[in-house]
């Protein structure tokens, strides 16, 4: 569906958040007229309007859209049309107290900022309804509307709600789930500390509480909170799908930035995969986590080309430090996001506000005006982009998988953990890191997916995997794939529960081993390896039983067995890794090689390398210049031709076809 609109655009889509609304009719002349000159093409509009769209309950007010959309229109931008419910009036909040959401610890939030709804709400749920409906008639037939926008940020910045509807709601869910309250007793363990249920209205949400409350019972939580925001975001859906069935919809995303959010489950509801993505400041290989981010988006897309829906110029304003981006970074990082299959490169926002909670936010259009080199960046980018339209629709191949669940996310980061250390963003990041810069392209994939397309599949943090999943692994190495696993994987499934027998009861029996003992680390310390690589946060007593010792620890609590092993089961390979090894990448490497990933060797490690289609883009991150022996040919952002060996100067960007 990308394509319906990248073809509609002729190319990569550019442009931005645009809130007209926010300024007089002459600003609005005068950004049509620089949206030109910046080569937009794409602008998402009316994202946090509702209380100009609908003043008084059922009063429509479009005018002053149309008059912006129309002008739009005739200079030839298109526009992803917002449905505005991220922000609910306040005549609504007033009419209806009650939908305003209560926090874990009991808190009603007030009015005066957003995402100020209830999700579960039946009168949030049917304002929803009212203005897309409303929307979705009116603007039936424009012909600039390329693309709905459905609400903004599902989940963000908190997903949950505790309020009497949200109690109703989840013990709805949980019927519809477990059908009678024996087969709920069981799901939740409820005979520990005393929680059998007798009665349904029994259940509660799962308020703050001064010990840890059921794991299970939080776990179905945070599926049902992912639920009710996806059933918000169906039903608005289905009505602007009744009334345009050939213009696509859309949410945007945080793909590797909401933990609320089950993707997995949402990616297959919207017809385009779309990602908001801003980078940690303060993180000097911030662009890593940027890649990471890309490659999640374009694996939710099932591969196709997805949409970057927001990132920035420079600064953001939500960070303790908010730090402007260095001179390329903003090339760097959108064209990184292009190599990893976006068709578009678009920012929160095109005008910089003078009020409002975001007014320290970057924009395409600074606060300082076109006489400032961020214009004059932008600009560029955007002719830029026009000589990339050649990539629009290519699909980014990877040999690599890391196993990526939210369902495992949630349950790990539960409370009372062996150690607070076992963090899952931690162990994944590690893991992408490591295979970044040894230059093998990614995907993120849920364990229990088809992974026959993968020569070596990553699990990082796998700490819940169910039976399905479990198996699904297992066959995977048997008919030749290459697993690799770390530590505090397999060790519960869909309901909290420890797999029977010794850990990790999941994965026993593909690994070929059993853990007798977790010896968590102190905070800080490491133990040596034999290998002379150093591990933290964990260490446990590993018993192989058809696995063979790598690597065995030399010193600390399990001093003399193993901490890497390898298993090799039917016609693949399988390797557990029992501690945080410091250095990563000689592991991975010869995971990699053992596995047969093709990837280009011989490149200094902050060398970003990444083939979409038939173009190899070539970003520098360092601060040197990088030759490198292959691809050649022509460089499309400069017309450059590279016969033999190509230049990469400095912090730049190559996209050789
Ligand atoms: C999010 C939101 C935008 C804006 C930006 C600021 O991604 O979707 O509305 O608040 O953050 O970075």
């Amino acid at each position: 569906m990308v394509d319906s609109i990248s073809t509609r655009l002729g190319g990569l889509a550019y442009g931005g958040d645009y809130n007209p609304e926010q300024w007089p009719r002459q600003v609005q002349e005068e950004d049509v007229a620089l949206m030109r000159a910046a080569g937009v093409n794409l602008v998402s509009l009316g994202v946090f309007a509702w209380a100009r769209l609908e003043p008084a309950p059922g009063r429509y007010e479009f005018g002053w859209l149309d008059e912006i959309i129309d002008r739009l229109h005739a200079a030839g931008i298109a526009v992803d049309l917002g449905t505005p419910t991220a922000a609910p009036p306040p005549w609504f909040s007033r009419a209806y107290p009650h939908t305003l959401p209560v926090n874990r610890e009991g808190v009603r939030i007030g009015v005066g900022g957003r995402q100020n709804a209830c999700p579960s709400s039946p009168e949030y749920r049917a304002a929803t309804a009212g203005i897309a409906r409303a929307l979705a008639e009116h603007y039936r037939d424009h012909p600039a509307v390329v693309l709905w926008h459905v609400h903004n940020e599902y989940g963000a910045p908190l997903g949950e709600c505790y309020c009497e509807a949200s109690v109703a709601a989840f013990r709805a869910w949980l019927r519809a789930i477990y059908g009678d309250l024996d087969a709920l007793n069981e799901a939740w363990g409820a005979d520990f500390w005393s929680q059998r249920y007798g009665d349904w209205d029994e259940i509660d949400v799962p308020r703050a509480n001064h010990t840890a409350v059921n794991p299970a019972q939080r776990l179905d939580f945070a599926r049902f909170t992912s639920d009710e925001h996806l059933a918000c975001f169906t039903l608005q859906r289905d009505i602007l799908r009744a009334s345009t069935p050939h213009t696509p919809v859309t949410t945007n995303f945080m793909t590797a930035n909401c933990k609320s959010m089950d993707l997995w489950r949402w990616a297959p509801e919207v017809d385009v995969v779309s990602n908001d993505h801003y980078l940690t400041a303060e993180r000097p290989d911030n662009h890593i986590e940027l890649a990471l981010s890309a490659d999640l988006s374009r694996s939710l897309a099932g591969g196709a080309p997805w949409l970057l829906m927001e990132h920035s110029t420079g600064a953001v304003n939500w960070q303790p430090r908010n730090l402007a981006k260095r001179p390329g970074e903003l090339r760097r990082n959108s064209l990184a996001h292009v190599a990893r299959g976006s068709d578009s490169v678009l920012f929160f926002q095109w005008r910089a506000s003078r009020y409002g909670a975001e007014k320290f936010h970057s924009a395409m259009l600074p606060q300082a005006g076109t006489d400032s080199q961020l214009w004059r960046d932008v600009v560029e980018l955007g002719a830029q982009l026009r000589e990339l339209a050649p990539v629009r629709g290519s699909r980014v191949a990877a040999e690599v998988a890391v196993v990526w669940d939210w369902e495992s996310f949630w349950a790990l980061e539960l409370e009372w953990r062996p150690s607070v250390d076992l963090r899952f963003r931690e162990r994944v990041d590690a893991y992408y890191e490591a295979l970044w810069r040894e230059h093998a392209t990614v995907d993120f994939v849920h364990p229990a997916a088809d992974l026959s397309a993968y020569r070596l599949v990553v699990a990082p943090s796998a700490y819940l995997l169910g039976e399905v999943a479990a198996k699904n692994l297992c066959r995977y190495v048997e008919s030749g794939g290459h697993l690799l696993v770390s530590y505090f994987s397999g060790i519960v499934d869909e309901h909290e529960t420890v797999h029977p027998g010794a850990y990790p009861g999941a994965l026993r029996e593909v690994l070929g081993l059993s853990i007798e003992e977790f010896h968590p680390l102190r905070e800080g310390e490491t133990v040596e390896l034999g290998d002379g690589s150093r591990g933290a946060v964990w260490s446990e007593r590993v018993r192989p039983a058809g696995a063979v010792p790598v690597v065995d620890f030399a010193a600390g609590p399990d001093a003399g067995h193993p901490a890497v092993t390898r298993h090799d089961l039917g016609r693949g390979t399988a390797w557990y890794v029992a501690t945080a090894v410091d250095r990563l990448r000689p592991l991975l490497a010869r995971a990699l090689d053992t596995a047969g990933v093709r990837r280009p060797h011989g490149l200094p490690d902050d060398l970003e390398y990444v083939r979409r289609g038939d173009v190899v883009f070539l970003i520098n991150h360092g601060d040197t210049e990088v030759v490198v022996s292959e691809p050649s040919g022509t460089d499309l952002l400069d017309g450059s031709v590279w016969p033999g060996a190509v230049t990469i100067p400095p912090g730049g960007v190559r996209a050789i076809r």
